[in-house]
């Protein structure tokens, strides 16, 4: 792989107004056993993933107690601690009770516990982006939230961040901390969330968005997709993820994978630059799907 591969070719933002990032990060729930359960089926391909991060300048790591659990938090501590100028953003909120299944609990209690023990897991004293990963409707949001702002005024927490959230709530959350970033389903061909990423530009607000990769059936041999992949000669999560580094400057991508090759064919999508006709001809293409 070239030299030339580097996730700071995205561009960078600055989380909360203070933390810069290039804007191409790495989610790291790939890197855990089948349904996010466990240890990953090729432990040194993992641990290969990770080590190679700082050598594509990909900055930004996207994470949550929940991914094993624990176990994408203990890898990373075990091959990048102490994180020199990378930023591990972690999540909590959600319990797990076997693969594939998860359950919000938003109790004020139990969210201590969940930054406490990503704390201690991850080796830090205070965490630079901490996520809320789902409201629990069970719980009254504002107890959940009035937590979050006592962490955050403890220092246990930088910067908080929400998950799969709307308009709505992230106005309710805005009364008791600064939403410095927002994590939900977005893609090229999945654009439920455009209101959502409105809000986020008009407020600086980082716009993270999961399963950026996933183009379906715009991938397919022959597609719009396929055939600007061919012309800047790089994979279609590649074209992917250029489009949506361009729709939006607090857009900031954390494709997952376990493979070392997969890593690095993402990575190149940072340097690729659609020209606007690319972009519209992507957009629309998308627009029919979503
Ligand atoms: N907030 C939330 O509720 C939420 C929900 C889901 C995910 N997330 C976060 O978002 C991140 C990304 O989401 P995601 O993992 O669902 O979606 P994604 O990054 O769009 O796709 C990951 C999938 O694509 C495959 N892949 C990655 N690169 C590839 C390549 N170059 N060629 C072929 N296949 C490739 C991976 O398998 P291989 O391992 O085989 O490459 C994996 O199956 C997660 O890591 C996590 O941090 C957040």
């Amino acid at each position: 792989m070239s030299q030339s591969v580097s996730a700071a070719a995205s561009g960078q933002f600055k989380i909360g107004g203070d933390i810069t990032v290039n804007r191409l990060g790495f989610g790291a729930m790939r890197i855990t056993g089948k349904g996010i359960w466990g240890d990953p089926e090729d432990p040194a391909a993992a641990r290969a993933v990770l080590a190679r991060l700082p050598e594509l300048d990909v900055n930004f790591i996207d994470t949550a107690d929940s991914y094993g659990p624990y176990t994408s938090e203990d890898l990373i501590r075990e091959v990048l601690h102490p994180y020199k100028g990378m930023v591990i953003a972690t999540k909590g909120g959600l319990t797990r009770h076997g693969p594939d299944r998860w359950a919000p609990l938003g109790r004020p209690e139990y969210l201590r516990q969940c930054v406490v023990t990503s704390l201690r897991r991850l080796g830090v004293d205070h965490i630079d982006l901490w996520q809320l990963h789902r409201i629990d409707p069970k719980v009254p949001r504002e107890e959940t939230f009035a937590e979050i702002a006592a962490m955050q005024k403890e220092g246990l927490i930088r910067h908080v961040g929400l998950s799969e959230v709307n308009v709505e709530e992230i106005e309710a959350a805005r009364r008791h901390f600064k939403v410095v970033t927002v994590q939900n389903l977005y893609n090229l061909g999945n654009r439920q969330s455009e209101a959502v990423l409105e809000h986020c530009e008009k407020h600086d607000i980082g716009f993270i968005p999961w399963f950026p990769l996933a183009a379906g059936q715009l991938a397919q041999p022959g597609s719009v997709l396929d055939e600007i992949a061919k012309s800047h000669n790089v994979s279609t999560g590649a074209i992917a993820l250029a489009w949506l580094l361009k729709r939006s400057r607090v857009m900031l991508p954390i494709p997952g994978t376990g493979k070392v090759d997969h890593l690095e064919a993402n990575v190149a999508g940072a340097s690729v630059k659609l020209t606007d006709a690319e972009f519209a001809e992507l957009d629309k293409a998308g627009r029919v799907t979503a």
